[in-house]
């Protein structure tokens, strides 16, 4: 069960007001509010610990180390990955995923070989394999979707074959909210042979995630849009692969040894994390995943979900509406377009009455060819947003559609 209202005084941002309304928040696919005990977090670093982490032998450095440190062993609970060192921090998802392309490709991967992306991605897990295509001769493989905008499983095993490297998927699409069957795409991929890379940033905030039962090889994801800070991403990947790869950037802390001749690699994760780091991402990573854990990620996927199905409910009734991705199947995400006008006036209109939804290709131009559309509007949900603000977002709606048509 949730309270809603006591989650709600938890988020400062909440309180104010937005051209002259309170704030209706449903951006929350691009990125989510925070807590308050995650902005305490910052604070308290930059009072309390500033320093530079695995460096010092001084005791603020020292601290901040196992700071840092515990925050890893935070998310590796949180997805229930075996070992904390199976837990590579980075900027974001976009980096998890870059990271894991350009190491990826250099220790496994040889022109000729294929790997399988779909056409519903987000541009962050579609331009990395692109480059890949066009720089190291790799071939790029693109599931096609069906009407409504699901992946084609058929097309998607007809494509499978050993030249498949590298499976790379979206467990939930970030502008139409379908939940992929990572099951049997995961399944059906290891019959071949081929590693799976799964870009859960949509995916995190809404569904409880266990990287050891799906059986991914690397799962992505971002922590701002977890109740997090921003400039901290996770990558989790078995810990063989990273063994095998070969570090991404090179710098400071990713070394044992360094001599004119040669180097040899700091151990998992160090290898993969070289420069100063986003050093007050570390407490602030553990405050989003300690409100998280003490709300219940059931809890939270089991309220959202409500949320969306009153959501969709009303935004089906009106008629001037087209809903888009309309299947049961759906995590946090309800994109829409008021008929024969652009999202970006929808969105517009919204703004004026203090409703913060997000307009436009949504980074995912394939997808949008697909449908035939320029964009849409995207209204995305989280834990402290109320049945009552959708009644706002509804009405606001039905007011855009008067003025616009
Ligand atoms: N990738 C984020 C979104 O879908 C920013 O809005």
């Amino acid at each position: 069960m949730i309270d809603v209202n006591y989650i709600r005084q938890q988020f400062p941002i909440l309180n104010r007001k937005v051209n002259g309304n309170p704030l209706v928040y449903f951006d929350n696919g691009a990125t989510t509010q925070k807590p308050k005990r995650v902005i305490d977090s910052i604070v308290n670093y930059y009072s309390e610990l500033n320093s530079n982490i695995h460096r010092g032998v001084h005791t603020l450095s020292r601290e901040m180390t196992i700071e840092y440190e515990n925050a890893r062993i935070a998310v590796q609970k949180f997805i229930n990955a075996t070992y904390a060192h199976e837990i590579v921090f980075t900027k974001g998802t976009t980096d998890s995923i870059n990271l894991v392309a350009s190491s990826f490709s250099r220790a496994f991967l040889k022109p000729g070989d294929e790997i399988i992306v779909s056409e519903m991605e987000h541009h962050s897990n579609f331009l990395p394999w692109q480059n890949l295509r066009d720089e190291k001769g790799i071939s790029m493989k693109v599931i096609p979707l069906t009407k409504e905008g699901e992946l084609n499983m058929e097309a998607y095993k007809k494509l499978l074959s050993p030249k498949t490297k590298l499976v790379a998927i979206a467990h939930v699409s970030n502008s139409l909210g379908l939940v992929n069957p990572l099951e049997e795409i995961i399944s059906e991929a290891k019959k071949h042979g081929a590693k799976v890379l799964i870009d859960g940033a949509q995916a995190v905030p809404h569904l409880r995630v266990d990287v050891q039962k799906l059986g991914a090889d690397f799962y992505v994801f971002s922590m701002h849009k977890l109740y997090g800070p921003t400039g901290m991403g996770v990558l989790f990947a078995k810990e063989e692969l990273l063994e095998a790869m070969p570090p991404y950037q090179y710098g400071g802390g990713i070394i044992k040894s360094v001599t004119i001749e040669k180097t040899e690699w700091a151990d998992l994760p160090n290898k993969f994390e070289a420069g100063t780091p986003n050093i007050e991402g570390g407490p602030a990573t553990k405050a989003a995943l300690h409100f998280v854990n003490e709300v219940g990620m059931g809890n939270i996927a089991a309220y959202e979900h409500e949320l969306l199905t009153y959501c969709s409910d009303q935004l089906g009734m009106i008629e001037e509406v087209e809903v888009y991705g309309n299947i049961k199947n759906k995590a946090g995400v309800i994109s829409f377009n008021i008929k024969k006008t652009h999202p970006f006036d929808t969105g517009t209109l919204l703004d004026n009455m203090g409703i913060a939804v997000r307009t436009g290709h949504h980074c995912t131009q394939p997808l949008m060819r697909h449908l035939g559309i320029p964009g849409t509007v995207r209204a995305s949900f989280a834990v402290y947003n109320t049945k009552e603000e959708i009644d706002i977002f509804i009405n606001g709606v039905k007011k855009a559609v008067k003025m616009l048509l």
